[in-house]
């Protein structure tokens, strides 16, 4: 089946052709519009400027995305489109465009949920992934364990109570004036630094709940900076480097304790904040020493942060369970959580 993936719930236009069957998933074509140097200047995304963005984007990034995959419209055999959760008026372009297509070219259609996206992006490159399977979602809006048993079966674990850790990553990025998006910056200013140098908090790590909080963590980053009055280069490589310590620890350490409890036969890890090196990194090792039995699986980078491969791969998914959605009711729904 050739499927066409829309997404558009954020600040990223994002179009792929992906050819899905029994034996896994080719990727014919992947394409991402970003609006990072639109939004960089206010330091956050601009729901406003986001909307507008992908109302100018959305047609040419689709038919790039069908030319470099050599699709034509009657090959397209679904249309998987982001439906929330996400902006509203970001969501509402890319379900609006799918819907029109839809009916159009008379395409079978489904509306799907964003952090499945970001679930199921870890079967793109075809893993070997045994169920059950503990999920680590953590991006600028969620950061979830999910244990997942089945295809479309899902039980929330916990998830965090205020910010999420992407952010808390953003949040943090802006108090040490590190440029937009703050993940990628902060991991870049953490590499000169030494992440043992600040004892920030380790929060909720020892609680026995799978619930998160990362807004306390965040202020003690801001009292510090506002105590120190003036930061060097090498202060802020040092408070960036322990502050992504600070959050890798208890991702992890919570990770492990429910994959150890829910007897999990594969871990993984997925969203924007799992494009982060240093995360990637002890968890894999982490589990390897702790649970070597348990498979490990973190999609390659460019399906961490949101695209639209992820978008149509959870189509695929949806369609085989007969999930379809109609061109006459589709609607973006802003707030749909996964579970
Ligand atoms: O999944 P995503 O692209 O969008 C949402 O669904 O929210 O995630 C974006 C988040 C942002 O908060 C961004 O700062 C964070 O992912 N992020 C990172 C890294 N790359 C992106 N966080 C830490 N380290 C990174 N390398
Ligand atoms: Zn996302």
């Amino acid at each position: 089946m050739r499927i066409l993936g829309i997404e558009t719930s954020c600040d990223e236009t994002a179009a792929s052709v992906v050819d899905a069957g029994n034996s896994g998933f080719n990727v014919r074509a992947h394409v991402i519009s970003s609006q990072i140097p639109q939004h960089a200047k206010y330091g956050g995304v601009v729901p406003e400027v986001a909307a507008r963005e992908h109302v100018k984007n959305i047609i040419p990034t689709l038919s790039y995305a069908l030319k470099k995959a050599e699709a034509k419209p009657a090959q397209i055999g679904l249309i998987a489109v982001t439906k929330g959760p996400g902006l509203m008026t970001s969501l509402a372009v890319g379900v609006q465009t799918a819907a029109a297509l839809s009916y159009a070219w008379d395409t079978p259609l489904i509306g799907v949920n964003h952090m499945e996206g970001h679930i199921l992006s870890n079967w793109v490159r075809n893993p070997r992934i045994r169920f059950p399977v503990l999920n680590l979602v953590v991006s600028g809006g969620h950061t979830e364990l999910v244990l997942m048993t089945g295809h479309g079966k899902y039980k929330l674990l916990g998830k965090t109570r205020d910010d999420a850790a992407g952010e808390a990553f953003d949040k943090v990025a802006k108090i040490l004036h590190l440029p937009y998006p703050g993940g990628p910056s902060i991991q870049r200013a953490a590499e000169q630094g030494n992440p043992a140098s600040v004892a920030f908090p380790r929060p909720m790590l020892r609680e026995s709940n799978y619930e998160f909080s990362f807004a306390g963590l965040k202020t003690s980053v801001l009292y510090l900076v506002q105590k120190r009055k003036k930061l060097s280069g090498k202060d802020r490589a040092d408070i960036a480097a322990s502050f992504q310590q600070a959050v890798v620890d208890v991702l992890v350490g919570k990770t492990l304790r429910a994959a150890r409890q829910y007897r999990v036969k594969s871990v993984l890890l997925a969203g924007g904040v799992a494009a982060n090196r240093p995360l990637r990194k002890t968890l894999k090792h982490s589990l390897n020493k702790e649970l070597p039995k348990v498979i490990f699986s973190t999609p390659p980078f460019e399906f961490c942060t949101d695209n639209a491969t992820m978008i149509a791969v959870a189509g695929y998914f949806n369609a085989k369970r007969k999930k379809f959605s109609r061109w006459q009711t589709l609607d973006a729904d802003p707030n749909w959580e996964l579970v």
